[in-house]
């Protein structure tokens, strides 16, 4: 308890999932939490549930969250810790490519001999929203919340920020080439700008969740047996297992860490 007591924390996509979970943990732990989401309802909801406030902000455009963090640095007076998770599959609402994705995870190697390549049907607005919204989202919040911490000064906490990555960077995955390459950008971003912003005391790490039980992955339920008979541990994660992986790398009990990527995955990948 009371290990982020002090600390603003902006939590992106926080009005459900792992977001929403991050958020409470932090309000749990002291921080006063601002949840960002488009869903302004969900946001307002979760955000009034921990004594926080909600902005509703689309993370990839760029004049929005400026916007967004112009409004909070006139309301906290401060930020020391942004959350980049807001994220898509890709797949929202789209029962066709659900069911697509669930045969190819189910095919094996000699039933997808031959087979089209998925790649083919990767429109470009569908590769576009899937780096704008994690990618250019994960960018333009950073970049605001770097210029607050900077003029508006830090604790000996210094700033902090996590961004939402996924085994999914690193481990690459049949018809998952738009979704595996935001994922794996934001891990160099992470390295990269961990470097940059060191001598300013804001340390930057991520996270790659393994498969977790949220909004995100219930269309694929059907898959959940056989995701969990290939985990080591023999389950999916719950947002909890995220959630306590987001407040260490807030927490002081992480000051040594920067640049580094902390994967809960149940030990279903081993090589981040
Ligand atoms: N659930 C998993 O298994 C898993 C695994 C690895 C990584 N992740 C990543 O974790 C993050 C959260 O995933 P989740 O499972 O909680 O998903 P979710 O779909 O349950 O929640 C995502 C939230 O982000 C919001 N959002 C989407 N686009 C946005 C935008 N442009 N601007 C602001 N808000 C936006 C949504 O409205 C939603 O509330 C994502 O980045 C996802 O890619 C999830």
């Amino acid at each position: 308890m009371n290990r982020l007591q002090g600390a603003t924390a902006l939590i992106t996509g926080g009005a459900r999932g792992l977001g929403a979970q991050i958020a409470r943990r932090f309000a749990e732990e002291g921080a006063r939490v601002v949840v960002n989401d488009l869903n302004l309802d969900a946001a307002e909801a979760c955000a009034e549930e921990l004594g926080g406030t909600a902005i509703g902000c689309d993370v990839s455009d760029s004049q929005a969250v400026h916007e967004m963090f112009e409004l909070v640095a006139s309301s906290e007076g401060r930020l020391d810790i942004l959350v980049n998770n807001a994220g898509i599959s890709g797949m929202e609402g789209d029962d066709s490519a659900q069911e697509r994705f669930r045969e190819m995870m189910e095919q094996g190697a000699s039933e997808q001999a031959g087979a089209r390549p998925p790649i083919l049907d990767v429109a470009d607005v569908h590769w576009q929203r899937m780096f704008d919204v994690h990618m250019n989202g994960t960018f333009y919040c950073s970049r605001e919340a770097v210029r607050i911490m900077c003029n508006l000064g830090l604790s000996d906490s210094g700033g902090r920020i996590i961004n939402m990555g996924s085994i999914m960077g690193t481990f690459g995955r049949n018809g998952g080439t738009a979704y595996c390459s935001a994922k794996a950008a934001i891990l160099g971003f992470t390295r990269s700008l961990a470097h940059e912003l060191a001598p300013a005391n804001i340390r930057v790490n991520a996270i790659a969740p393994g498969f977790i039980y949220t909004d995100m992955t219930k269309p694929f339920e059907a898959m959940h047996p056989q995701l969990e008979a290939q985990t080591p541990m023999g389950r999916l994660g719950d947002p909890d297992d995220i959630a306590w992986a987001a407040v260490y790398l807030a927490s002081d009990e992480a000051k040594f860490m920067t640049g580094q990527t902390v994967s809960p995955n149940g030990g279903w990948y081993m090589s981040q």
